[in-house]
């Protein structure tokens, strides 16, 4: 079969926007699992082929509301699981704050839930705000990303250390395990000390799907060694297609295929009949921003306190930074190639939180993905509509039957599992 886009639905109840709630009609919650289940029912119906839910480990009401007052990821999506049959359903747990024996067994768990549906988004956290909610030192990137290294190699070796068919369950021998085929892992590493195997059988997927979303250097290496699906931040075609160049360039050294990892970059679109009606839609959502919490994420971007600049002054001296060097660089390389103001990178962050914002006719919109899929920019794309679900099902009628009747989407789902379905290697 020929290549197809994937598509990935960054869930936000609250929306992408930082202010999409205000939105008539929009859903206004991260804590209802009502609304989160209606939510990825109609990503569902788009034949999505996964739900992606972020996490932080702090509590900022100046932030995104999503970001403040949200359910644990796992424990959302485990209910999710019962509400749909076919959507992956993507986690994020920290590697920085947390414990891989736990953190394998969550994700093990979630993937016997829902029938090997299950994918981890592994994240070094980049918020230092988190480390005092744990009784930690925040470590710096360069250190965050060695332990996440090792977290998920310990984390795949504990789901790997139960062997498919060690739960025999003879009940004439009155043999419940079949020993010989569950092993320690006996991990003594820089970072953790792990005997293992975990309390739980080898999960229908083998292994769940491991996520990252890293673009530093050190996040690509991280990616190119255990990542099946790679969330990017992106401005432009040439930026995309060099970060997929790259990427994917650094997958053969770990014996890996260019197709064993796909990279999504991540993308609000704002579908309209016409452009006219698209522009008109983001001019509303613009209307909602809010200074404050648009501030507060512009600031976490660049790790400094930009509340005090005037935004139509001069670009302070920002850069890469300790917590983020992606979407610091991305942002930055747009400021400089547009010549934009510190209010345009604010209202671009209010907008998509520094994501990629593609605004226009649904045939626009179909042109412009389909032209990154074929130039070696995205295997697909995450989508962050900006309110819910208004701004997916925009998506999903109108742009999806295009990208159909192009042959660049597929019409059902596959069956099995999240990786068959995705074609994606154990
Ligand atoms: C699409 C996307 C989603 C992300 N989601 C989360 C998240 O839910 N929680 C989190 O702590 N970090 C999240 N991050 C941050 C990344 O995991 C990473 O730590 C950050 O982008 C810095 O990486 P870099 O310095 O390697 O570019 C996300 C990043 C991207 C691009």
């Amino acid at each position: 079969m020929s290549r197809q886009i994937r598509l990935g639905l960054f869930l936000l109840g609250t929306g992408g926007h930082t202010s999409g709630w205000r939105v008539p009609g929009a859903t206004d919650t991260q804590e209802d699992i009502g609304t989160i289940i209606r939510i990825c029912q109609e990503a569902e119906r788009g034949l999505l082929d996964l739900i992606f839910v972020g996490d932080n480990l702090n509590a900022d009401p100046s932030t995104h509301p999503s970001y403040c007052a949200r359910l644990e990821p796992v424990t959302m999506l485990s209910a999710v699981a019962l509400a749909t049959q076919n959507i992956g359903l993507g986690a994020t747990a920290s590697t920085t704050y947390g414990d891989p024996w736990s953190v394998a067994r969550l994700f093990g768990s979630l993937d016997h839930i829902s029938g090997g549906r299950a994918g981890w988004n592994a994240v070094t956290t980049s918020t230092p705000q988190a480390a005092s909610n744990f009784g930690m030192q925040h470590p710096d990137h360069a250190r965050r990303y060695e332990i996440c290294n090792e977290f998920i190699q310990v984390a795949r070796d504990l789901w790997d250390a139960w062997e498919d068919g060690a739960i025999i369950k003879d009940r004439a021998a009155g043999r419940y395990f079949d020993e010989t085929k569950i092993h320690p892992i006996d991990h003594d590493g820089t970072f953790f000390k792990v005997k293992g195997p975990l309390n739980m059988s080898r999960c229908p997927q083998g292994r769940p799907l491991i996520l990252q979303a890293g673009g530093s250097v050190p996040g690509q290496e991280i990616a190119a060694r255990h990542a099946d699906v790679v969330f990017s931040v992106t401005q432009s075609l040439e930026e995309a297609q060099a970060f997929y160049a790259s990427l994917k360039g650094r997958l053969a050294k770990n014996g890996r295929s260019p197709e064993s990892l796909a990279i999504l970059p991540g993308v609000m679109p704002v579908v309209g009949r016409t452009e006219a009606e698209a522009r008109a839609k983001l001019a509303e959502l613009t209307s909602y921003i809010d200074q404050k919490t648009a501030l507060t994420l512009l600031s976490e971007r660049f790790n400094m306190d930009l509340s005090g600049y005037d935004l139509d002054g001069p670009l302070p001296d920002m850069g890469a930074n300790d917590a983020y060097h992606a979407f610091a660089n991305s942002m930055l390389s747009k400021a400089r190639r547009e010549h934009l103001t510190l209010r345009d990178l604010f209202n671009l962050v209010a907008t998509a939180r520094g994501h990629w914002v593609l605004c226009g006719s649904a045939e626009q919109i179909a042109d412009t993905l389909q032209e990154w899929f074929e130039t070696g920019a995205a295997d697909g794309f995450n989508l962050m509509p900006g309110w819910l679900n208004g701004g997916l099902t925009d998506f999903i009628d109108l742009v999806i039957p295009i990208l159909q009747d192009r042959g660049l989407y597929k019409t059902e789902y596959a069956p099995g599992t999240l990786r068959e379905k995705l074609g994606m290697p154990t």
